[in-house]
């Protein structure tokens, strides 16, 4: 990756979700960047059905193949003993571990009227707590290295969407709600990791990216497309957001913590969450009579 060489040298990093799409991109830009890389992946298909062993395999046979070091993992990263077993073979592997990217996702679309209560529960379990159990896994590891030796350069990386951060996302968030929900918890978790693991050296951020891959692809937005001019910048490549993900795995992003940011072709955003907009204070407990003309002025100051 043009402008990485390395930015990442020594460094070992686990990618979830590494076999294809934006975690593809992430673990061949932070091997070119000197990373060592586990490369993880379920393998399975858009809904999380089906999982193949060889997905993450492929990856970290191409690193390997192109001189540098990866080793593959097919674990559920949305279980504590999967996500447990991951930062064990980053430590047998390689002997250390600085940083993880969260990015395994799934998606299970649908209006919230149809919604099936195990679709649900599966998007948010990989989504919500794939990322929760490999901050807890890792943290738990890099809290005893710092109760030895202090606080040291290690990261996390986490994957959140436009479509749950923004007023209003390009493509709005209607049949998305399980989706949506999820990945407004993972921004949610992120301010929560951050405040609580910068003491040890820990910075956490996330990315809200935009990228053609198999899960946008699917629905068949046409600002996706590649361009028809032959050279012309792909804005929608997945190549696009793994700079971002390069530098806040180094240790260049000391410091920087508790952010999201966005990322879309050569775009780079900060976004930032809930803020009291309009407020009243009465002095006592509300009453709901009185209300009516307190809520209209709340929201002609929010405007
Ligand atoms: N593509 C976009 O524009 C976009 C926008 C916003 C957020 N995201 C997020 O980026 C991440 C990557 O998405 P993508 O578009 O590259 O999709 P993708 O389907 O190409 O890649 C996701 C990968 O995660 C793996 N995976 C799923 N469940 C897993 C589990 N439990 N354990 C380990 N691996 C698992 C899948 O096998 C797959 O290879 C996701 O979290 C997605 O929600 C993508």
């Amino acid at each position: 990756m043009a402008g990485a060489g390395g930015l990442c040298e020594g460094r070992v990093v686990v990618v979830t979700g590494a076999g294809r799409g934006l975690g593809r991109s992430h673990a061949l830009a932070l091997s070119a960047a000197g990373a060592r890389l586990v490369v993880n992946d379920l393998g399975v298909e858009p809904d999380g059905t089906r999982p193949d062993p060889e997905i993450a395999w492929r990856v970290a046979e191409v690193i390997r193949q192109a001189g540098g070091e990866a080793i593959e993992s097919s674990e559920d990263v949305a279980c504590w003993e999967g996500a447990g077993q991951l930062v064990e073979t980053a430590l047998s592997s390689f002997g250390r571990l600085d940083a993880i990217v969260n990015n395994a996702g799934v998606s299970r679309g649908g209006l919230l009227v149809n919604l099936a209560e195990a679709d649900l529960d599966e998007v948010v379990r990989v989504h919500l707590k794939g990322h929760a159990a490999m901050a807890a896994q890792a943290a738990a590891h890099w809290r005893r290295l710092a109760a030895d030796d202090g606080p040291s350069d290690w990261r996390i990386v986490n994957t959140t969407s436009p479509m749950a951060l923004l007023a209003s996302p390009p493509h709005g968030r209607s049949g998305h709600a399980a989706y949506v929900a999820a990945k407004a918890a993972v921004a949610a978790l992120t301010l929560t990791e951050a405040d609580e693991l910068s003491r040890y050296g820990v910075m956490v951020n996330a990315i809200a990216p935009v990228a053609r891959t198999r899960l946008t692809e699917a629905l068949g937005y046409e600002d996706l497309a590649q361009p028809v001019t032959p050279g012309a910048f792909d804005a929608m490549d997945p190549d696009n957001v793994s700079p971002l993900v390069c530098w806040l795995c180094s240790v260049r992003s000391r410091g920087v913590n508790g952010r999201v940011f966005e990322v879309e072709g050569g775009r780079l955003g900060l976004l930032e969450g809930w803020r009291r907009v309009a407020s009243h204070e009465g002095g006592g407990r509300l009453v709901a009579g009185e209300l009516d003309g307190i809520v209209e002025r709340l929201l002609s100051e929010a405007g």
